[in-house]
């Protein structure tokens, strides 16, 4: 199976992150797949959005979950990318799933919920993408292992993955433990050996965030499941280059 190209946070490089033109972007660049973070509003709406605080990606200042979807709605996601993306919204995880639903892109949505712990999140999400018809395309995923186990209490089914950034002894058999069917790993955690566990063990092993042209092919060598990158349209030319 060729690896997959999600594309981290939409095609990033290009366009502000976790918003539509960055999602449209990815299409067009013919990634397999899209990768956004999840948060909820202070009416429990969920949105895409990466850091826990507006302050970085758009004009406001302050947290997400102090924010109405009403009063978020009204900030600009995109001009401190550049003036062309100037009065891009945020977008709520409705909107990408109504976009989403008649492409053929893959979907995984990570719970951004390791620094602040929003209840009922995994609930909400997993409701909605339920609603659209679209659990056999996502992944849902995240850093806090207690909302993996959370989404196995809601759906032994659904697809989840456990997201690290270190190395970790015995990584493969936690994720197991936790019911996750996949593993997240930031690039430096890579190793042939983890790709022989993940194989073994029928894990599914994504790797981030590879924008390295010499990542990718290594990637694909090994035989990871995805990468996430900001430049799918590099990523493809890459693995394009890879005799079959
Ligand atoms: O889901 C892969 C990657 O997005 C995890 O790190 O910080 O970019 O959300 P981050
Ligand atoms: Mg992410």
């Amino acid at each position: 199976m060729k690896t997959k190209i999600i594309a981290h946070r939409g095609a990033s490089r290009y366009a502000p992150e976790n918003t539509m033109p960055a999602f449209q972007l990815a299409n067009e660049m013919k990634a397999n797949g899209i990768e956004t973070d999840v948060q909820l509003t202070k009416d429990n709406i969920p949105v895409l959005i990466h850091d826990e605080n507006v302050r970085r990606t758009t004009n406001g200042t302050g947290f997400v979950q102090d924010y109405t979807l009403q009063e978020l709605e009204q900030l600009d996601a995109g001009a401190w990318f550049s003036e062309t993306y100037a009065n891009t919204p945020i977008v709520t995880l409705k909107k990408l799933l109504e976009w989403i639903s008649p492409q053929s892109l893959q979907l995984n949505l990570e719970f951004k919920n390791n620094i602040i712990d929003y209840k009922h999140l995994e609930n909400i999400v997993y409701e909605m993408v339920k609603e659209y018809g679209l659990l056999e395309r996502t992944v849902f995923s995240s850093f806090n292992d207690r909302s993996i186990k959370r989404m196995q209490r809601i759906d032994p089914n659904a697809q989840t993955a456990f997201l690290t950034s270190n190395k970790m002894r015995g990584l493969t058999s936690f994720v197991q433990s936790i019911g996750a069917s996949g593993v997240h790993v930031k690039y430096r955690v890579l190793t042939p050996q983890l790709v022989e566990e993940c194989q073994a063990k029928n894990i599914d092993l994504r790797v981030y965030t590879v924008n390295r042209p010499a990542h990718m092919v290594r990637c694909y060598k090994l035989g990871c499941t995805a990468i996430f990158t900001d430049v799918p349209d590099i990523a493809r030319k890459q693995r394009e280059s890879i005799p079959a």
